[in-house]
């Protein structure tokens, strides 16, 4: 992926334990990988998700492709190699989240597959739990939402390289869960979320 630069640097561990990290805060971290299509719903289960973490006394946090574009990453753009980095660095972030036993939740594209393997192989090799949850609606619904016109200007010319009309989004074939939002209502799919951390014994069931 990302070629080391710097050079003459060393990892410098904590004293810290996972465990003893969890004890303190009471809860264990883990990311949640939202991909999918512009409009597929992405950010509105996010956000209800964050919602209903919160009023469980779960701390979680947000990481957002549209937010984020506007600080940390507002210099990158929408080519292959930009979206590559744009993950990379989120996929990095995330795990950090995570580690500090926060739930990050984020919702990027990320179309393509290699880009989600490698933050899924970064979690792997530091421990730290990684779903991918694909929201997915056919591309006829998420055109027809089209919450920001961006589907509208796309099919007119004046974006160039948009996902789904003029550039691939290659759908993930093992995430572990889907979540079609043509079908399900957000509370459907934040219900589907909360089970997956519950089976997996990140959260209580309450
Ligand atoms: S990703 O492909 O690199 O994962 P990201 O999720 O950060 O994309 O940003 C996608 C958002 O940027 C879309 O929801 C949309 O609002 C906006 N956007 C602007 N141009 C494009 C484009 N060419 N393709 C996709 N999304 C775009």
């Amino acid at each position: 992926m990302s070629k080391q630069i710097a050079t003459n640097i060393t990892w410098h561990d904590s004293d810290v334990t996972a465990e003893e990290r969890q004890g303190l805060t009471g809860q264990k971290g883990a990311t949640l990988w939202m991909t999918g299509l512009s409009g597929s719903g992405k950010s509105t289960v996010a956000v209800a998700l964050e919602q209903t973490l919160l009023k469980m006394g779960v701390n979680s946090y947000r990481l957002d492709g549209d937010n984020i574009r506007h600080g940390l990453n507002k210099n990158l753009g929408f080519s292959a190699e930009d979206r590559a980095e744009n993950i990379r660095r989120i996929g990095e972030v995330a795990k950090l989240f995570a580690d500090s036993t926060c739930i990050a939740v984020t919702s990027f594209i990320s179309p393509y597959a290699a880009d989600r393997d490698h933050v899924r192989e970064l979690h792997e090799e530091a421990g730290v739990p990684f779903f991918e949850v694909y929201v997915s609606c056919p591309l006829s619904v998420a055109e027809e939402r089209d919450p920001k016109g961006l589907y509208k200007k796309a099919r007119a010319g004046e974006i160039k390289g948009f996902t789904g009309i003029d550039d691939p989004y290659e759908e993930p074939t093992r995430a572990e869960l889907e979540l079609p939002t043509d079908k399900l209502s957000v509370a459907e799919s934040v219900q589907k979320l909360l089970e997956l951390l519950v089976d997996r014994g990140l959260i209580d069931a309450s």
